[in-house]
């Protein structure tokens, strides 16, 4: 007998079927034994009456406990209507259990999973994360995740993009975050960098000629980890050649406003989303991510902005450089270009960020695609002559080769999910997280490599200092 999901059974009133799952809970109502059994689908009750099951299964039904694997053949009977839970999308129906079998057991749980995992010890919760996300609410967030992803990859396709993937070993792009490092076994004393964004690749991309390019791309960023923010996280990584600002704004807002209408009915959002200069959020709420919702009680409020006329640069106060305001290789607005030299700090760029009830989501702009004005920003950043060749010229010398104007966004999936499941971190819209000291409490990483592996890549630890 082939195997039946949870869910199918509405379907199969009267119908013998085999079932298999964990035991969400367990009910003793006399000799009658009530099971919850849990799959992939939905819950499904089980009613086991000892003398409707055979022998060998009889003797079982006393031992099992919460979370056992079964594998439960049965009769699908409606309920009676007093009976019937409009809570359980198998609500309308029962399996009257004839034949059960143990498939594996379970120790008792470090928490119980038929309830929120949200008040339980976060440590112990990522210590046994496989638990954790078996509860309802996580594994909620982990499928509604992959719809959304997948809401924007079918997109994607419609429109003429494709999914490119880029390199992880790669070296620093720099997005204003410290390089995750990597040491190299074959050339012993160098060191790649994980990528804190695809930037330099997407654009490569452009030059490429591959014109409309996406990925869900992985991103590293060696910083303290806080409530939305992770050493690792997703980006939906896009970028356009021949394309305008106004053009990139568009599209995304009518994708965003697409997926949000089709996956989350019940959400209410204003539409055309606000835009507001950068002057204008930190002169009227002291923020470039402003939180615009009129009731920040209501759950389902999803006040979108774009935040435009970024200046190019900005000074760091600490040390008197002038950094940029999102990453070197935002185009300047045209009108501006002749100040440059003399003002930079009052050069406009080409950039834009998307904020949403209080976060910022994503920033994105057009890109310089001239080697000239590339060298230029560059050098008021403070990254000059040699140093520009070694860093960017790779860049540099791409532009040379017929690089077309380009532009693009990248949208972090997981603060994204975060605000649409309503949640308070993005742990918990990520299946396996670091926590906030950068661990994973379930594998141990990071972790020490051993003698022979150090000698492999030629790095000695220096000894902390006692
Ligand atoms: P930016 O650095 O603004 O832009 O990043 C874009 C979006 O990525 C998400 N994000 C993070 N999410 C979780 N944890 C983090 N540590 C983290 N850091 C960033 C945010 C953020 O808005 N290459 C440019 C984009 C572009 O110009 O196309 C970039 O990386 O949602």
């Amino acid at each position: 007998m082939n195997r039946t999901l949870n869910i199918e059974t509405t379907k199969q009133v009267g119908q013998t079927v085999r079932l298999n799952g964990w035991v969400h809970s367990r009910r003793n109502m006399g000799k009658i034994v009530f099971l919850d059994m849990r799959d992939r689908s939905a819950l499904l009750q089980v009613v086991i009456v000892p003398d409707e099951l055979d022998d060998s299964s009889k003797e079982l039904i006393e031992g099992i406990r919460p979370e056992y694997v079964l594998e439960i053949e049965g009769i699908v009977q409606e309920r009676g209507e007093k009976q019937k839970n409009d809570k359980l999308p198998t609500g309308t129906v029962e399996l009257l259990a004839k034949k059960v079998a143990i498939q594996n057991t379970c120790e008792t749980p470090p928490f119980e999973i038929d309830k929120d995992s949200m008040d339980v010890n976060e440590e112990l919760r990522l210590k046994y994360r496989y638990l954790d996300l078996r509860t309802e609410r996580l594994a909620e967030n982990i499928r509604n995740r992959d719809k959304v992803v997948s809401f924007f990859r079918n997109y994607m396709s419609k429109n003429g993009f494709i999914e490119i993937e880029t390199p992880l070993l790669t070296v620093s792009s720099p997005e204003g975050a410290r390089d995750h490092i990597v040491p190299s076994r074959m050339s012993q004393g160098k060191f790649y960098a994980l990528p804190q964004a695809p930037q330099q690749y997407k654009q490569l991309l452009m030059v490429a000629g591959y014109e409309r390019y996406f990925q869900m791309a992985r991103c590293l960023r060696d910083e303290d980890a806080r409530g939305d923010r992770q050493l690792e996280f997703t980006q939906f990584d896009v970028e356009m050649s021949f394309v305008t600002q106004e053009e990139i704004l568009q599209m995304t807002e009518e994708m965003f406003t697409k997926m949000i209408k089709e996956l989350y009915p019940d959400k209410k959002m204003t539409t055309p989303w606000p835009r507001l200069s950068y002057a204008e959020a930190m002169e009227k709420y002291g923020t470039d991510k402003p939180d615009l919702r009129k009731d920040k009680n209501d759950p389902d409020e999803l006040a979108f902005a774009w935040i435009v006329d970024f200046p190019l640069f900005t000074k760091n106060e600490d040390n008197g450089q002038t950094e940029s305001m999102h990453h070197m290789f935002t185009m300047p607005e045209e009108a501006d270009l002749d100040k440059l030299d003399s003002d930079p700090l009052s050069v406009k760029g080409q950039l834009f960020d998307m904020v949403c009830n209080g976060y910022e989501l994503s920033s994105g702009s057009i890109r310089i695609h001239d080697a000239e004005l590339q060298k230029k920003v560059l050098e008021i950043v403070g990254i000059k002559g040699e140093e520009a060749e070694k860093k960017f010229g790779h860049m540099l010398e791409a532009f040379k080769y017929g690089a077309p104007p380009h532009g693009g966004i990248a949208p972090g999936v997981d603060r994204l999910m975060m605000i649409l499941e309503g949640e308070p971190s993005i742990r918990e819209v990520i299946a396996f997280p670091k926590n906030s000291e950068g661990n994973e409490p379930m594998t141990g990483a990071p972790s020490e490599l051993d003698q022979v592996q150090l000698d492999e890549l030629g790095i000695q630890i220096k000894k902390k200092k006692q």
